[in-house]
């Protein structure tokens, strides 16, 4: 066995797995986010990038790709991941796209089952296969969720083999309405805004995923990049996301942050990965899903699987 191997397995050994709520699917407590492929985060991505991203992932024993239809136009982020899937084992990986929009020329919101189901067949294309694992409602108000047609004809398509599971991706974090109603639709999992900084989802929404069984994604985990330890009070953003966030909410966010690495982060662990750990300490969170752009990202997202925060008496844990 040569060296490469014996690195390889010693990386992979600290990665954990649970189960994503009534899915039974097995993912790994850390996966990828990939809203960056689509180019918003201040850096374009080309094929040979998100490979080393993706490749990086397999190898640290991450098996979860959150992606969506809008994530950069013509479905960019999609059709990254899709050569790549294309050149790996399909099957290794379980891939979370999103429902909701159209973004083409320009972005926008698109709920009718018939634009939801072209959509559908477009992120297939996009992803070179012929199933998506967990399609999420993308963030929509309540008016777009209350249609039956629309669960209606999701569910054919879970019938048809092209979904395994339906999930809800909330958009604001309290949105209890649209989590209660999961089972109903016919969901599995949810995804919100869950970190440090943000707490809103224990009070109602967690209470009801526990209930229901369902699976979490703990999305924004590390607040946007600001938990990750880098930024002073004072640094600003040019890239599409943060330059709209205003500067004085900046500014505490990151006292705040400054605050916790002197009172929380024990000594000599990293800031991303210690919020990262922090927000699978929750008994209702099965996964968390930092959004990534490089190697060096992906490697310290994976090294939170394996801190003390990350019990393997958690609820979700896998069991073999
Ligand atoms: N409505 C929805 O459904 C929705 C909305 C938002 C996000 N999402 C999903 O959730 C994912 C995560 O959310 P997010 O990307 O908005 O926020 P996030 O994960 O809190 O922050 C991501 C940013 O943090 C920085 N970062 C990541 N890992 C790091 C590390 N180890 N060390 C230092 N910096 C690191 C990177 O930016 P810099 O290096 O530039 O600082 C990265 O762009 C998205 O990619 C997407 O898949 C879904």
């Amino acid at each position: 066995m040569g060296r490469g191997t014996i690195q390889s397995e010693r990386k992979v050994s600290g990665m954990k797995y649970r189960r994503l709520g009534k899915t039974n699917l097995k993912v790994s407590v850390v996966g990828v986010g990939t809203w960056q492929f689509g180019g918003d985060w201040g850096k374009d991505f080309d094929q040979k990038e998100v490979d080393a991203i993706l490749a990086s992932a397999k190898e640290l024993g991450i098996n979860l790709i959150d992606t969506a239809e809008c994530y950069g136009p013509y479905h960019m982020s999609e059709k990254f991941i899709g050569d790549f899937l294309s050149r790996d084992r399909r099957e290794d990986w379980v891939v979370a796209s999103k429902f909701g929009h159209l973004y083409e020329e320009r972005w926008q919101n698109a709920w009718d089952p018939e634009t939801v189901l072209r959509q559908l067949d477009a992120s297939l294309r996009a992803l070179k296969t012929d199933y998506i694992d967990l399609l999420q409602f993308h963030s929509g108000s309540d008016e777009a969720f209350n249609n039956d047609d629309l669960w209606t004809m999701l569910d054919k398509q879970v019938q048809a083999g092209k979904v395994r599971f339906l999930g809800i991706s909330i958009g604001a974090n309290d949105n209890l309405y649209q989590t209660s109603k999961a089972t109903e639709v016919g969901a599995s999992a949810i995804q919100v805004v869950y970190n440090r900084l943000d707490q809103t989802p224990e009070k109602d929404v967690f209470p009801s995923c526990i209930e229901q069984d369902l699976g979490v994604l703990a999305r924004v985990p590390l607040a946007s990049g600001y938990l990750s330890g880098k930024y002073k009070p004072g640094d600003r953003f040019t890239d599409n996301v943060r330059k709209n966030h205003k500067g004085e909410d900046i500014d505490a966010k990151l006292r705040l942050v400054e605050e916790i690495a002197r009172t929380e982060v024990p000594e000599g662990v990293g800031m991303a990965e210690w919020a990262l750990a922090w927000c699978l300490q929750h008994p209702a969170v099965t996964c968390v899903i930092p959004g990534t752009k490089s190697v060096e990202q992906v490697e310290a997202n994976a090294r939170a699987a394996a801190l003390d925060l990350v019990k393997d008496d958690h609820p979700q844990a896998w069991k073999a």
